[in-house]
């Protein structure tokens, strides 16, 4: 998730597009970079590292150009550097393009370009647009000026797999800038004698509160008086603009009262940018690792350590790598693991899972880890992070920054990369048959879909969360992954609304822990696995008839199928594959959390007595 800014009007350009970057800086932050237009020519400076070091290059303060795009990256491809920092240009410096988004055919669009004698500087799938865009631009004998630069746009974008918001400079057009967007965020903020571009409203909302959202594949021509809007067919049409009336706190935002809210929001997107590129040609992509399938054959033991929510991620996906590998996985916390002398020799692989990257417990095990003779691979979200620094082998989330200090997207992205990671290792090992791994990797491709028809729930959600809002304590049960998603709700439910909660094992109940169940305790049942429904059933009916109040979450094909009238609650969740439900299950639950927590007026984004990050033991 990148940031990206574009001003057109009277103004010096430079000064608002660094502004705007700063305030978009959440989306990404590992390199930054501005193109103005001066003196007939486009000039890029950019750089690796935070918007505030372009503040220190030199000649950005000598540039004096009105129009101009800038970026703050989020690296999805190439590793942060100047090289790989956008805006990106063409091989000759006519079309600038700064991208939010993955091009997930970069691969055969840079070598149908190579053959045309472009060459490539970066390692980014962003450096493709503009050589694209110049190329039809040259072949162009037809149209006038402007239309000539819409028409470069639409037949480079055209051949675009992948999600987009795009803004272009022509060198030859300096009074426009197009803008183009599929799947990617990017908004138009209307001045007068200026205008400007976003990837969402808070970076531009001090200058104008008259907006136009661009829907997928609208294109816009801008200039310093008037804004041309084209269909995906380059039929001109008008368009109406919004007037936004949020104040300036809600702006950080994005609209959303919290950044959490935002943030299980994000979800589709982040999912969809973890999974990038790395199955689009049927065999999953990690060309970070070079495990040989000899040395995954000699491994004895995988452990999974983590903390918290990050723990959960791997034990929602413990089951899938064993499938895919054959190879026992192990999940631990990763404060007792560092502690329990684990049995870890050069035939254990250790991964550790940490959105920050800075958790000391994790950091500490990884490192036991290492002295012990394990290879070890980090999993974050945070890229140059301590863990990834210390690890043989990183991987990233992609879900970009999250600042809530309750972890949502950054699970839901955890559980989708470790996924990924299982049908690697099974591939490698040359375990897993064609039409299994062609099976999960459609039902992922699905997810983002999924995750948006479950955030249309919200309403029942809030309604739920009005009647359990006062409640003193709530269990979530579940068998399997549904268990493993009782542990993470129950986390959430903790940690922002202060009301104490377990994730048990459905089967485990009758143990002990059914006698704490009586007239009007919660209990919150979670069913999608249809060999386990009938078990979770017969345990519901056992605390039903002690009078607990209960609340289902089902998948659909299960609701269809069993009696739900003994239920006070229902939340339905749409059918994926097992290995997957439990990132369609848990967004329903964290919205309840999320709504539980301010039915009590409390401070969701920063709960009591937590940081976003444990870096202390
Ligand atoms: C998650 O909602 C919590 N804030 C916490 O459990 C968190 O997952 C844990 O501290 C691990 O953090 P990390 O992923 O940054 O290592």
């Amino acid at each position: 998730m990148c940031g990206i800014v574009g001003y057109i009007g009277s103004q010096k350009a430079s000064p608002i597009l660094l502004a705007g970057l700063t305030k978009l800086e959440y989306r990404g932050y590992d390199s930054a970079g501005i193109a103005i237009i001066e003196d007939g020519k486009i000039d890029v400076q950019k750089d690796q590292g935070r918007v505030s070091n372009l503040y220190k290059i030199k000649e950005i303060e000598n540039l004096n150009g009105t129009i101009g795009i800038a970026h703050t990256r989020w690296a999805t491809h190439g590793t942060p550097s100047k090289e790989n920092a956008h805006p990106q240009t063409s091989n000759n410096g006519d079309f600038a393009v700064v991208h939010n988004g993955i091009i997930e055919n970069y691969v055969e669009l840079r070598k149908e370009l190579e053959e045309k004698g472009y060459k490539f500087f970066s390692s980014t799938d962003t450096e493709v647009i503009p050589n694209l865009i110049d190329y039809f631009y040259k072949n162009d004998n037809k149209n006038q000026k402007e239309l000539k630069f819409v028409n470069a746009v639409k037949n480079a974008t055209d051949k675009l797999v992948g999600s987009f918001a795009i803004e272009v400079l022509s060198k030859e057009n300096p009074d426009n800038m197009i803008v183009v967007r599929k799947d990617s965020p990017l908004v138009i903020g209307k001045g007068y004698g200026e205008n400007y571009i976003a990837s969402d409203i808070p970076a531009i909302l001090s200058y104008t509160k008259d907006f136009y959202l661009l829907e997928n594949l609208e294109f816009a021509l801008l200039s310093r008086d008037n804004i041309r809007f084209f269909d995906k067919n380059l039929k001109e049409f008008n368009k109406k603009s919004d007037t936004i009336t949020w104040n300036a706190m809600a702006a950080d935002k994005n609209g959303y009262e919290d950044y959490m809210l935002k943030e299980i929001y994000e979800q589709p997107t982040a999912i969809r940018e973890t999974i990038g590129t790395r199955v689009n040609t049927g065999i999953c992509k990690f060309d970070e690792l070079n495990f040989t399938k000899e040395y995954l054959q000699n491994l004895k033991q995988i452990y999974i350590v983590a903390c918290g929510t990050a723990m959960h991620a791997g034990l929602a996906v413990k089951s899938t790598i064993e499938r895919f590998s054959k190879i026992r996985t192990e999940v631990d916390i990763a404060s007792e693991f560092r502690y329990r002398d684990p049995l870890i020799d050069d035939k254990t692989l250790c991964i550790f899972i940490s959105q920050s990257g800075e958790t000391a417990d994790t950091i500490a095990a990884l490192k036991l880890s290492k002295e012990k003779g394990a290879k070890t691979l980090a999993i974050s979200n945070v890229i140059g992070s301590s863990i990834t620094r210390e690890a043989d082998y990183s991987i990233y989330t992609h879900a970009g920054p999250e600042i809530a200090v309750a972890s949502t997207k950054a699970y839901t992205s955890q559980i989708t990369l470790l996924t990924l990671l299982a049908i690697y290792l099974g591939q490698v090992l040359g375990n897993v048959k064609e039409q299994e791994v062609s099976k999960l990797v459609n039902e992922m491709l699905e997810l983002p879909i999924k995750v948006e028809e479950v955030l249309k729930t919200t309403e029942k959600v809030k309604k739920i969360a009005k009647k359990l809002y006062q409640e003193k304590d709530v269990f979530y049960l579940g068998r399997g992954v549904d268990y493993t998603t009782a542990e993470e709700a129950s986390l959430k439910l903790k940690e922002i609304s202060y009301i104490h909660s377990e994730g048990y094992p459905a089967g485990e109940l009758k143990h002990g822990t059914i006698a704490l169940i009586e007239k009007g305790v919660n209990v919150i049942g979670i069913m999608t696995n249809k060999n386990l429904v009938k078990k979770t059933i017969s345990n519901m009916e056992e605390i039903i008839t002690r009078g607990a109040v209960t609340t289902a979450v089902l998948s659909e094909s299960i609701y269809k199928d069993i009696n739900t009238t003994i239920f006070d609650n229902l939340i339905i969740v749409p059918d994926t594959d097992e290995s997957l439900s439990s990132i369609v299950t848990i967004v329903p639950l964290q919205l309840l959390a999320y709504y539980i927590a301010k039915e009590k007026g409390l401070d969701v984004d920063k709960p009591r007595n937590l940081a976003k990050s444990v870096t202390v033991e």
